[in-house]
């Protein structure tokens, strides 16, 4: 077996094992995929001041997200269809994620429940909500995390209407798999994962099947998005989720300071900083080059995390170094979980820690709460290149 040392030597063996529109599904922007690629890109534009002669010996990733203890300032986010990457993803992601001592984030659309994720894990996890029109059965939803212990409600706000990713509607993207010529010639290269999902505890969406009445076609996201997500959410609705919950909350998708104000004051623990993987608007500004207008908006008044665009610890060094108290992964560890299953979540979680550790040291930190723009070096327009 290769050694594995970067998040892409995963990317490249789960594009070998995984059927192609799961790995389309993950790697894919939406539109022309501009946001996409600048949520990396822009990463790649900040560089790191390196000092020497600074005693780095006893250094710590360790931080609080949210007040909960973390090994290091990264939790795994909430993707759907988890489980497709690979038989029970969210349950052995979920059991990876509790053995590293980071967060991990169930999806509304995954393919085991939250009652699967629970029945496998020790600890308790987050669980993302999408606003649905059916009242009663995000009622239901809610109860059903606060049943299994979840920590924290993370509520997903920009995904009101699904951006569009032009291989999903190609490769006629559902779970499970539909059947056509196409997807039996592909699903037949791809033979240890199909004889892995012969033995998956589900393998269509687990929160929802079985627990909504009447829906049409519950095997397909864009389907079931069209007809259940809720178009006319506001902040009024956001409220009332947030207080029929009565627990720590976390607003993802914010991207604009007045938003990140309204989320303070409605009185969410955290934001999310994100553009959603560049999967929603494309078009939009990386989550890390907004992230300064947002910090400076919200100030003290809420817990301020990022996501879209880390594949490193580089990367996360770089994000906490501009501020943001915690990150999230999305696509890194899908690669290690379709790559090879809960070892390979491990691995991803393992080849990032030793990055910002080591990055930390170079850097002359020893602590991630030391971390601060001075560790930086940032481009002179990279914040204000684009005006309104
Ligand atoms: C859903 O969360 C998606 O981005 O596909």
């Amino acid at each position: 077996m290769a050694v594995i040392t970067t998040i892409e030597d995963l990317r490249r063996l789960y594009e070998r094992r995984v059927p192609r529109m799961f790995y389309d599904y993950a790697e894919s922007g939406s539109w022309t995929e501009q946001t996409f690629r600048d949520n990396s890109s822009d990463f790649d534009a900040i560089r790191l001041r390196q000092r020497v002669a600074v005693d780095m010996s006893g250094r710590s990733t360790k931080t609080q997200m949210i007040g909960e203890d973390v090994a290091m300032p990264v939790a795994l986010a909430p993707v759907g269809l988890t489980g497709m990457q690979h038989a029970d993803g969210e349950m052995k992601a979920a059991r990876a994620a509790e053995k590293f001592g980071v967060p991990f984030t169930l999806s509304t659309m995954s393919i085991n429940s939250i009652e699967d994720v629970a029945g496998f894990t020790s600890r308790p996890f987050w669980f993302q909500l999408y606003t649905m029109k059916d009242e009663d059965y995000v009622r239901r939803l809610i109860q059903r995390a606060k049943d299994a212990g979840c920590s924290a409600l993370v509520i997903t706000l920009d995904l009101q209407i699904l951006g569009q990713r032009h291989k999903d509607l190609k490769n006629g993207l559902s779970a499970p798999p539909k059947l056509t010529p196409k997807t039996i010639a592909n699903l037949m290269t791809k033979w240890t994962w199909g004889i892995e999902m012969l033995s998956a505890k589900r393998r269509e969406f687990g929160n929802i099947v079985g627990h909504v009445d009447g829906i049409s076609d519950a095997s397909s996201l864009g389907a079931w998005t069209a007809e259940q997500f809720d178009l006319t959410l506001d902040w009024n609705k956001v409220g009332k989720l947030i207080e029929m919950w009565g627990g720590k909350v976390i607003l993802k998708g914010i991207l604009d300071a007045e938003d990140a104000k309204m989320a303070a004051k409605l009185g969410a623990d955290a934001i999310v900083v994100s553009n959603h993987g560049g999967r929603q608007l494309d078009g939009a500004l990386s989550s890390i080059r907004m992230l300064p207008q947002i910090l400076d908006a919200v100030g003290d008044s809420v817990e301020v995390h990022l996501d879209s665009g880390i594949r490193s610890g580089q990367d996360v060094l770089k994000a906490v170094a501009m501020g943001a108290k915690g990150t999230y992964i999305g696509r890194a560890f899908v690669y290690g979980l379709g790559a090879m299953g809960q070892k390979g979540v491990t691995t991803a979680l393992e080849v990032i820690h030793k990055e910002l550790d080591i990055t930390m040291a170079l850097c002359g930190e020893r602590s991630v709460q030391d971390l601060g723009r001075h560790n930086l070096l940032v481009p002179q327009d990279f914040e204000g290149q684009w005006q309104q």
